[in-house]
């Protein structure tokens, strides 16, 4: 397996490139299923999840051609030939369940398999379940899998969401594209990748109205039609790179960054020590003076602080002048990165779903293990600061979510390589 070494010390100065949401990414290639014309996506990230969820497509019937070596996908949905996606790809990638409401909005059936859990915890599925039941589905879970039926299609009604689950969010809105008649989803998640979705599929033809509040309205229409989108500028890596000065010192230009994407995660970076400016297209952050002070951080569902941020400012408070308090609400096992953290010198006590933090002078390089994708990239950014080497392992977690990563970072002259075998 792979692995990525970094010698820490050198502080980071020029310009990184932000990608395509992965996360959008991952529920806009499923919207395609909606409609039997072509959707085209552009600004798409060359990720091994995107790879997944092609795979996913295909094995469907879907035909998705990968143009301008994989930045545009064209997918053709005309021939649905197989409505089961099966447990050796959703195992793979928990997403595969945002195939489940657009096969079962366009052919009235869908077999999927249960995602079962991932390292940072159990992540069920209740609440896809019970919003497509309120749409009418009959439902049987056997063998592992979800067998979704809709024989006279799903009928509009009014759901609302006992949490503000991203996912159920996105599947949910995709069905009630088609169904009869008007569905309003109450307690919906507000995430710009939401915001990204409803736009997307307003180009095909539906009618949303509410994305980005807390209730969307979906009239229902017979048919979808072809379109073209590009996929909104990633949050999640815009936060983790606008991140790396503030550990490092320097002073790094995101392209594409915009504030917007990333309120609250910058309030709390400013409060830390950065300078953030926002020019016509891009971000640029440095560290205001030497010191990195300590804050508090509770992660919350958007447009509060994002959790899959949380794993990348610990490992910057691990450095501060004083003693943070993480407290992770969205997950229940989201502090993997801790131990690591700590054989890097860090000082943290977990409990629970909270961390204390308390900041040590310097972190030392170590051999370290990436448990999950955010935990990996913490683990490089930690490793850039630290005095002398760090060999982060299983960074093939890393390549779910973070498109060339060590071309990005040594760009801005960090001292960090990937090694095969
Ligand atoms: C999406 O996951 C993201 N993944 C996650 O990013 C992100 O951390 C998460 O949203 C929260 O922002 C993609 O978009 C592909 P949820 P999702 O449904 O949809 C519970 C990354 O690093 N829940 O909002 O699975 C669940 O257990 C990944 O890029 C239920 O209880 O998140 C969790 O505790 C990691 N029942 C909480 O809600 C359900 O039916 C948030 O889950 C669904 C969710």
């Amino acid at each position: 397996m792979d692995r990525i070494v970094v010698s820490g010390g050198t502080a980071l100065n020029g310009q990184i490139p932000i990608s395509g949401a992965k996360n959008a990414c991952l529920t806009l290639m499923p919207a395609a299923l909606l409609s039997e014309e072509p959707l085209t996506l552009t600004n798409v990230p060359r990720l091994s999840d995107i790879s997944t969820m092609t795979e996913l497509l295909e094995s469907l019937g879907c035909e998705v051609a990968s143009l301008q070596g994989g930045r545009v996908l064209a997918i053709g949905t005309e021939n649905i030939t197989n409505h089961t996606a099966d447990y050796d790809i959703v195992r793979k990638m928990r997403a595969s369940i945002l195939v489940l409401g657009p096969m079962l909005a366009r052919d009235g059936h869908a077999v999927v398999s249960l995602p079962g859990g991932c390292a940072i915890g159990a992540r069920p599925v209740d609440i896809h379940l019970s919003g497509f039941e309120a749409l009418g589905a009959e439902l049987d879970l056997r063998d592992g899998y979800i067998h979704a039926k809709a024989p006279n299609g799903l009928v509009g009604t009014t759901y609302e969401m006992p949490f503000a689950s991203v996912g159920a969010t996105e599947n949910l809105l995709m069905a009630a594209t088609l169904a009869k008649g008007t569905t309003v989803l109450k307690n919906v998640a507000r995430e710009p990748e939401i915001v990204d979705l409803a736009e997307c599929l307003r180009k095909m033809g539906a009618q949303i109205d509410g994305e980005g509040t807390s209730t969307l309205t979906i009239q229902g229409v017979d048919r979808l039609g072809a379109a073209a989108h590009q996929v909104v500028t990633d949050r999640i890596e815009l936060g983790t790179y606008m991140l790396a000065p503030v550990i490092t010192g320097g002073s790094v230009e995101l392209l594409g960054g915009r504030r917007s994407l990333v309120s609250a995660f910058s309030d709390k970076l400013e409060a830390a020590g950065a300078v953030i400016e926002e020019t016509a297209n891009s971000l640029i952050v440095s560290r205001k003076g030497e010191q990195i002070s300590a804050v508090d951080v509770v992660t919350e569902i958007h447009p509060g602080f994002p959790t899959d941020l949380q794993a990348q400012m610990m490992a910057l408070l691990t450095l501060s002048n004083g003693t943070s308090v993480l407290e992770e609400k969205i997950f229940e096992n989201r502090f993997m990165h801790a131990p690591e953290l700590i054989r890097m010198g860090a000082d943290i006590e977990v409990h629970g779903g909270t961390a204390k933090v308390h900041g040590v002078k310097s972190l030392k390089g170590a051999p370290v293990m990436a448990t999950d994708l955010r935990a990996s990239i913490s683990l490089i950014l930690a490793g850039m600061a630290a005095e002398g080497e760090t060999v982060v392992s299983r960074v093939y977690h890393l390549d779910r979510g973070y498109e060339h990563v060590v071309r990005k970072l040594s760009a801005c002259g960090a001292k960090i390589e990937r090694i095969s075998g």
